[in-house]
């Protein structure tokens, strides 16, 4: 089973079958398991070298990589992406083809999705999407893990999304979440669709695995029987330029006491973080009983462990 991961990427989810989600998900909680019965580290990847190229900030993504790295016997380096010869017009593919000389993995952080596309097709070794303006497949991973540990399963938990419908984050929890049969509701105003190509895969994925997948403008009709209240970001990394239009759309979409009062007592808060608090979400829900941001963030660490040890040869 865990051979047929090896060299493979991780640009996005729609290139794994909803089995082998099922599986990196199932090996992360069992990482997990590991961790807490005392095997701080697992050697499944001794002397393996990772390098973290990012484009663009990262408090958990770039930590949780470099720790996961650490925890499987391998190192990592991390790569600012001004300070390579990318910077002085060095291009991708050349870039790629020197660090699969050196690495044995790349985790790319992107701001435009093609370049992590570019660095797939010319590296020789695992390119996996530390995000990109399109996608957060790994954080999207590491949610699953979390729903299926607090909620006991996946199949027809109530994930309701509530804000910018064109997240990054969004379109791969829709991806994931259809792959493992979770009804998911986007709460957002209607200019704010996801990314086409990924709903249209969402969608058709869902037409067999039962999932559900709806649009419902009305935050609080959305919310109501929710297992999952879910938001991010209403102004995402490189979006700054519309900052005060998307401020406008999205200020009935706040995640606020009242509205996880309209969700009702099962509903659990998350954010994949940073939370621009006061903005689409209050101290008192991120701070509150029905939060489990904490939880999610450190899931990262265990299903990054999975993903490395399953996708690094
Ligand atoms: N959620 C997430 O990817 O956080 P960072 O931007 O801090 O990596
Ligand atoms: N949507 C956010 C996610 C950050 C992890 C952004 O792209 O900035």
């Amino acid at each position: 089973m865990m051979g047929r991961f090896k060299g493979r990427d991780l640009i996005e989810l729609v290139d794994y079958t909803p089995e082998d989600v099922r599986f990196i998900i199932e090996t992360g909680l069992e990482f997990k398991r590991r961790f807490y019965a005392g095997e701080r580290v697992i050697r499944v990847l001794d002397g393996r070298v990772i390098a973290l190229l990012f484009e663009k900030p990262s408090t958990r993504t770039r930590v949780s990589f470099e720790v996961a790295a650490r925890q499987l016997g391998a190192s990592s380096i991390y790569l600012g992406w001004g300070e390579l010869q990318l910077a002085r017009g060095e291009s991708l593919a050349d870039t790629a083809r020197t660090l699969s000389r050196y690495v044995d993995g790349i985790v790319a952080r992107v701001r435009e999705h093609w370049k992590l596309v570019e660095l797939a097709r010319y590296a020789t070794i695992p390119v996996i999407n530390g995000l990109s303006d399109v996608s957060h497949p790994v954080q999207a991973l590491g949610d699953m893990m979390t729903i299926l540990e607090k909620k006991g399963r996946l199949a027809g938990v109530k994930l309701v999304f509530v804000g910018d419908g064109s997240d990054n984050v969004l379109n791969s929890l829709l991806v994931a979440g259809a792959k493992l049969s979770l009804h998911i509701v986007v709460s957002s105003p209607r200019q704010l669709r996801p990314n086409e190509e990924l709903l249209r895969h969402a969608l058709e994925v869902a037409r067999e695995t039962g999932a559900v997948i709806e649009f419902v403008e009305d935050p609080y009709e959305a919310v109501r029987g929710a297992d999952i209240v879910y938001t991010d970001v209403w102004v995402s990394m490189g979006q700054e330029a519309v900052r005060e239009e998307k401020v406008r759309l999205l200020r009935p979409y706040q995640v606020n006491s009242k509205l996880m009062e309209a969700a009702g007592g099962k509903a659990l808060f998350m954010h994949c973080l940073p939370a621009m608090r006061g903005e689409e979400v209050t101290d008192e829900v991120i701070d509150g009983p029905q939060s489990i941001v904490w939880d999610q963030a450190e899931n990262r660490l265990h299903i990054q462990k999975a993903i490395l040890a399953l996708l690094i040869p």
